[in-house]
Order: C-alpha cells, then sequence, then structure tokens
C-alpha cells in the first residue's frame, strides 16, 4: 500500500487498486497550501468523526470525484442531506466487504459534532484490510484498553496511523503505548503541528520511538510512503 499524507489527520492509501481518502482538511490548512485538492483522485472517502478538521473538504471532493462516503450512520445522514447519496453507513463493531477489501469501524475516544451543531453519532477509527495488507487509521482518539481488541479481532497490522499532536488526541507518548496495544511497531504520524495548540518537538517523538523500538513515519506533506 501507498500512504500519501496530505495534511493534519488527511492522507490518501492506495489499496486493492482503489485510492482511499481519510479526512479531508486542505483548504483551510496553511502546512497544505501547496496540495490541490482538485488533483486528487478518491474512489472511497472514509469519515472517523464529525469535527470540522476532518469534513471541511468531504463535499467539494466528493463532487469532484464521485467517490463513495464510508463513515458512521449519522454522518452518512447528514451529507445525504446534502445530496451525496453515494455512501455506505456503518457504526462500532461492524465490518463491510467492498471492492479493495474488508473495513471495520472501531471505537475511538474522542467527540463528534458536526460543523453546524448536528450530532456526528460517536467518533471512530477504520481498520482496513485486504490483499494490499492491513493497517489502522485511528481517528482522533485517546489511548484506550479498546485498542486490544483490535490484533484480536483484525489481521496483523502492518502499520498503525495515529494521531500524536496532544491536547486534543493523545500524544506521542501515549501514541507509543497504542502501538503496544494494537501490536504493531510501524507507526505513521498525523494530527500535530497544524494548530499551536498541537504543535510538538517532532525529532523528540521520533526518538522516543526509537527508545522504545518502535519507528514513527512522519512524511512530510505530499510526500508518500510505501508499506
Ligand atoms: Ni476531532
Ligand atoms: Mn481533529
Amino acid at each position: 500500500m501507498k500512504i500519501t499524507y496530505l495534511g493534519h489527520a488527511c492522507f490518501l492509501v492506495e489499496f486493492g487498486g482503489k485510492n482511499l481518502l481519510f479526512d479531508p482538511f486542505i483548504t483551510a490548512n496553511p502546512l497544505a497550501s501547496h496540495i490541490d485538492w482538485q488533483q486528487i483522485k478518491a474512489d472511497y472517502i472514509l469519515i472517523t468523526h464529525g469535527h470540522q478538521d476532518h469534513v471541511l473538504d468531504v463535499e467539494a471532493i466528493a463532487k469532484n470525484t464521485d467517490a463513495t462516503l464510508i463513515s458512521n450512520f449519522e454522518i452518512i445522514t447528514w451529507f445525504s442531506e446534502k445530496g451525496l447519496k453515494k455512501s455506505h453507513a456503518m457504526n462500532h463493531g461492524g465490518k463491510a466487504s467492498f471492492e479493495f477489501g474488508t473495513v471495520k469501524y472501531v471505537h475511538a475516544v474522542h467527540s463528534s459534532l458536526l460543523p453546524d451543531g448536528s450530532n456526528g453519532g460517536n467518533p471512530g477509527g477504520f481498520v482496513v484490510w485486504g490483499e494490499s495488507g492491513c493497517f489502522y487509521a485511528a481517528g482522533d482518539t485517546a489511548l484506550t484498553q479498546d485498542m486490544q481488541l483490535i490484533p484480536l479481532t483484525c489481521p496483523q497490522l502492518d502499520v498503525a496511523i495515529l494521531p500524536i499532536g496532544d491536547n486534543f488526541t493523545m500524544g506521542y507518548e501515549d501514541a507509543a503505548l497504542a502501538a503496544d496495544f494494537v501490536q504493531c511497531n510501524k507507526v505513521l504520524g498525523i494530527h500535530y503541528n497544524t494548530f499551536p495548540p498541537i504543535t510538538i518537538d517532532t525529532e523528540k517523538a521520533q526518538a522516543y520511538f526509537a527508545s522504545k523500538g518502535k519507528e514513527l513515519l512522519l512524511p512530510k506533506v505530499g510526500e508518500s510512503v510505501t508499506i
């Protein structure tokens, strides 16, 4: 699988012959000003929760690409009322099969109000697996013991995509423990440095992971890693 980091909590995963875009927040992110959202080719858009910094560009990109949305029932309903009818609603603990592989919607400890104040359901993350491998996109979350269920219920992860910016989510120290919980030593860090409260020392974070025998990948905005 090839993962391209698009800033904040947004990334594109080439998986099973399809392009899976997660939590698009590009047009209001000054760190992603060199990313042209109109050039993004998405077959699916996966949305972890309702916050603005995860849904801002969903509508524009979905209309531009005709992508299918995957999220919880409340978020899918909200976008459906905006005319985005190509979608698949899920809820916690459920998995579903798609042409690129299997998606499971898993628990996250966070909140999920939509930008207009609508109920965005409960926040979640995704585990995705198929012939291209298996990855966990945690969404915005605290460290939670529920993460220990992932290795019991899903295939071995190749990479865990975890928030590391602290303040609104777990910080990198807790993310290193989350890597233990999900039994995956390769982590791609997201949700850091976009806003002052989530600014971190990235060298310190990577050194901390290395001290625990783990790898913290921090691709630049627009950069890709192949796993
Ligand atoms: Ni959030
Ligand atoms: Mn967020």
